[in-house]
């Protein structure tokens, strides 16, 4: 390891996005390599809305390997940041920064420590899959810093070994994870099905519901699902092989009725093995079944399908458009049952903040003079739930993980290696 200063810091900061998976992951078949029961889908968000963004350092004055998530200190003992790391190291190449006089080898990679940095531009407690953007940062940022020669799919191999869903974003656009067959889970990575410019007719709107129930992780509801639920077996043989087919179509047709439907069924199926276990698990609440009847009255009135819906391992809302002028009817019809809280509509709706603009929602005045949806037949007004989503986020498909290379936008100093 040759340097000039004995102070250097070695740094790369890497942007990853979120996903939602469309056909769901749900069943391991060995939890140490996380290797799944079937293969799953997912869209990946804009992560100019949802992103994880990971600066990692190296530094011979580093004593340890330290890691600070929004800025605070966390623990990397856990055995899935050190899979990570350990599968990394091992591919770890020369690196070699001529401005700062810094040469690394191959070999003293094993030796030098690191410091990582991660920060969530949304909630982590909100249930948004903030795992997944995680370790697929944490994967490309460390791959991008030791010059690693793997491409995406490999290095989502890596990811995968943080959280499984994390190996879906390392691409934009719709990705596939495929299950594989080996027991080394070296076929079991995620491969692009589409970029973000294939269907960017789509929009995406996150009703972030209000909970106050503490709910199983996803690591622990799918074991118990894999031991208990013989549906899950059923589903993981018979289901889901056919569904990814028929979803790889309808994405490929941008065929927006097939896609809402297997989308919805598939979620809907989901929610179905976590009933079926025993104990059985309730990621939905009321909340989030009222969105489905909305959803579906809505769909049902119309000539083809609107909006698709999808629930991951907890009670928030994914809904997907099929267009902007779709994605405006869904804002009216969702601000119509879920007025805010407060009289401040900027912190109620986030993100692409255009669509509610388009929807001709200014201010809560709009709100209020909302009015019920058409396919509400009944003379009495339907019941409102005011309070009961925290927020929305409006977004759209988005790409795959980048670069910063603007150094203002690391979140470690240069100098220290220490967070900002
Ligand atoms: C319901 O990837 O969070 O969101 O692999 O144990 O970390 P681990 O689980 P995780 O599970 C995600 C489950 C899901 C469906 C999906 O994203 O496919």
């Amino acid at each position: 390891m040759a340097s000039e200063s004995q102070n250097w810091v070695f740094m790369v900061t890497a942007q990853t996005p979120t996903n939602i998976a469309v056909i769901k992951y749900w069943g391991k078949r060995d939890e140490t390599l996380i290797l799944p029961v079937n293969d799953s889908i997912s869209l990946t968000l804009d992560p100019s809305h949802l992103c994880t963004t990971t600066t990692v350092a190296v530094s011979s004055a580093f004593h340890q390997d330290r890691m600070w998530l929004n800025a605070k200190e966390i623990s990397l003992s856990g055995g899935r940041f050190q899979s990570c790391l350990r599968e990394i190291r091992a591919r770890a190449c020369d690196v070699e920064d001529e401005n700062k006089g810094i040469k690394i080898t191959k070999e003293d990679w094993a030796k030098l420590h690191l410091h990582i940095a991660s920060y969530n531009n949304f909630p982590t407690a909100a249930g948004l899959a903030s795992s997944a953007a995680g370790f697929a940062c944490l994967a490309y940022a460390l791959g991008k810093l030791m010059d690693v020669k793997e491409d995406e799919s490999q290095l989502s191999a890596i990811a995968r070994q943080g959280s499984g869903s994390a190996c879906r974003s390392l691409f934009g656009g719709f990705v596939k994870w495929i299950m594989g067959k080996e027991d080394n889970g070296s076929d079991s990575l995620a491969v692009q099905l589409a970029d973000e410019k294939h269907w960017d007719d789509l929009v995406i709107v996150i009703a972030v519901v209000s909970s106050r129930q503490k709910e199983t992780s996803s690591t622990s509801g799918m074991c118990e699902s894999v031991e208990t639920s013989l549906l899950l077996q059923h589903r993981a043989k018979e289901i889901v092989p056919k569904r990814i087919l028929q979803m790889e179509e309808a994405i490929k047709n941008r065929d927006f009725a097939s896609f809402s439907q297997l989308t919805c069924a598939d979620s809907n199926q989901f929610h179905a093995v976590c009933l079926d276990t025993s104990p059985p698990i309730f990621y939905m609440n009321d909340t989030s079944h009222r969105i489905i009847s909305i959803a579906e009255k809505w769909n049902r009135s119309e000539e083809a399908p609107q909006v698709a819906y999808t629930f991951d391992a907890g009670p928030n809302a994914v809904l997907i458009a099929r267009n902007r002028k779709a994605a405006t009817s869904l804002i009216q019809r969702l601000l119509y049952y879920f007025p805010p809280n407060s009289d401040d509509l900027s912190s109620y709706i986030i993100g692409d903040k255009s669509i509610a603009k388009d929807a001709g929602i200014n201010g809560i005045q709009d709100v209020e003079a909302l009015p019920p949806p058409p396919e509400i037949k009944d003379n009495i007004p339907p019941q409102k739930y005011k309070g009961d989503v925290s927020y929305f986020i409006c977004t759209r498909p988005g790409r795959g993980p980048v670069l910063l290379s603007d150094s203002s936008q690391a979140l470690l100093n240069g100098e220290t290696g220490l967070p900002k």
